[in-house]
C-alpha cells in the first residue's frame, strides 16, 4: 500500500512535469516561428490549455498530498520504534533491578542468619576451649565471621539500598557518600533541595543508580580532589549535576565501558536529557534532567 502510494505520487508528479514541459516548449516554439517559420508547433486551443493546467495542478496537489502522507507514516514508524526501544530498555532495567533484589534478599535472609548462628556457636565454643592457641583460633574465627556478616550487609545494601526505600533519595545518597568519604582521596559533597521528598520507587532507584555510577566513575577514573553533586527538584523535573576537577576524558572517543552508556539509555528511556562535558585535564561536568513526580 505504501509502495503504491509512493509510486503513484511520483507518477502524478512526473505526468504534471511532462505536461508542463510540453506546454512551455510548445509555447516557446510558437514564439520562435516569427524568426523561423519552418518550425512545427501544435496549435492548442486556449480552453484545452486551461484544462491541461488544471490537470497539472491536480496532479501536483495529489502527488504532494501522497508524499505528505508517506512522510507522516515514516514519522509515525520512527516514533513507534522509539517507544518500542523505550519499552525494551525499561524491561531490561526492571529485570536487572529484580535480579539485584533477589540476590540482596538471598544474601540478607539466607547467608546472614547462617553466619549469625555460626558466630553464636563459635562464641559458645570459645568459652569452653582450653589453652591459648585454641582460644586464639576461636577468636580469629569469631572475627572472620563478624567481618563476613558486615560485608554481607554492605553487599546487600549496595545491591538494593535499604535506606532508599525507607528514607528516600537524599538520605540514601548522603549515607552512600558518608561511607565513601573516609576511604577516598576525592572530597565528595552533596547539595540537595530534596529533603524528605519521596518519589515512586522506580524513579528513586533510577536517580540512585545514576548518581552512584557517576560517583564511581569519578573515583575510578578521575583522580579528582573534589566532586560536587547537586540535586534540584522543581516543577516535576529532577536536575542532577556532578562536577569533578579530575583528569577528564575525550567524549568523542569511543569507550569500552557500559556504565555511561547505561546511564544515557536509562535517561533516554524515561524521556530525560543528559549533557556530558569533559576534556583531558578539564574535569568532568555531567548534567541530567529527569521528568519525575513527587508523591510525598
Ligand atoms: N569522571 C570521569 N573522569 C575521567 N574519566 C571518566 C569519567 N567518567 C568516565 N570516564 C571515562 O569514560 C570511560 C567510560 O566510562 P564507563 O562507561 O562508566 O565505563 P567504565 O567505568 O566501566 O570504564 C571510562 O573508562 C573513563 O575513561
Ligand atoms: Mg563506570
Amino acid at each position: 500500500m505504501r509502495a503504491t502510494k509512493y509510486n503513484a505520487s511520483w507518477i502524478l508528479i512526473t505526468i504534471a512535469l511532462a505536461l508542463l514541459c510540453f506546454i512551455m516548449v510548445n509555447n516557446l516554439l510558437g514564439k520562435l516561428t516569427r524568426f523561423f517559420p519552418n518550425i512545427f508547433t501544435f496549435h492548442i486551443d486556449e480552453a484545452v490549455i486551461t484544462w491541461v493546467i488544471m490537470i497539472i495542478s491536480l496532479c501536483f496537489a495529489i502527488g504532494v498530498l501522497l508524499i505528505q502522507k508517506i512522510l507522516k507514516y515514516i514519522n509515525l514508524q520512527a516514533e513507534r520504534r522509539r517507544r518500542e526501544d523505550e519499552r525494551m530498555m525499561n524491561a531490561i532495567i526492571q529485570a536487572e533491578e529484580n535480579q539485584r533484589q533477589k540476590f540482596a534478599k538471598e544474601l540478607h535472609d539466607g547467608l546472614g542468619p547462617l553466619l549469625s548462628s555460626a558466630k553464636m556457636s563459635i562464641s559458645a565454643l570459645s568459652q569452653r576451649v582450653e589453652g591459648d592457641l585454641s582460644k586464639e583460633i576461636a577468636y580469629n574465627i569469631d572475627q572472620a565471621i563478624t567481618l563476613s556478616i558486615k560485608s554481607i550487609k554492605e553487599i546487600s545494601n549496595d545491591l538494593t539500598p535499604h535506606v532508599l526505600g525507607s528514607f528516600g533519595i537524599e538520605r540514601a545518597l548522603t549515607s552512600f557518600i558518608n561511607r565513601l568519604n573516609p576511604v577516598t582521596i576525592t572530597k565528595i559533597t552533596i547539595d540537595s533541595n530534596l529533603g524528605t521528598k519521596r518519589f515512586d520507587t522506580k524513579s528513586e532507584l533510577m536517580v540512585f543508580r545514576i548518581v552512584s555510577e557517576l560517583v564511581n566513575n569519578t573515583l575510578k577514573h578521575a583522580d579528582a580532589s573534589i566532586l560536587i553533586i547537586r540535586l534540584d527538584y522543581n516543577n516535576h523535573e529532577m536536575a542532577i549535576e556532578l562536577r569533578d576537577d579530575g583528569t577528564g576524558f575525550d567524549t568523542s572517543e569511543p569507550h569500552d565501558g557500559m556504565g555511561l552508556s547505561n546511564v544515557t539509555s536509562r535517561v533516554g528511556a524515561v524521556g530525560g536529557k543528559i549533557d556530558i562535558r569533559s576534556g583531558i585535564d578539564e574535569g568532568t561536568h555531567i548534567t541530567i534532567y529527569l521528568p519525575m513526580r513527587k508523591i510525598k
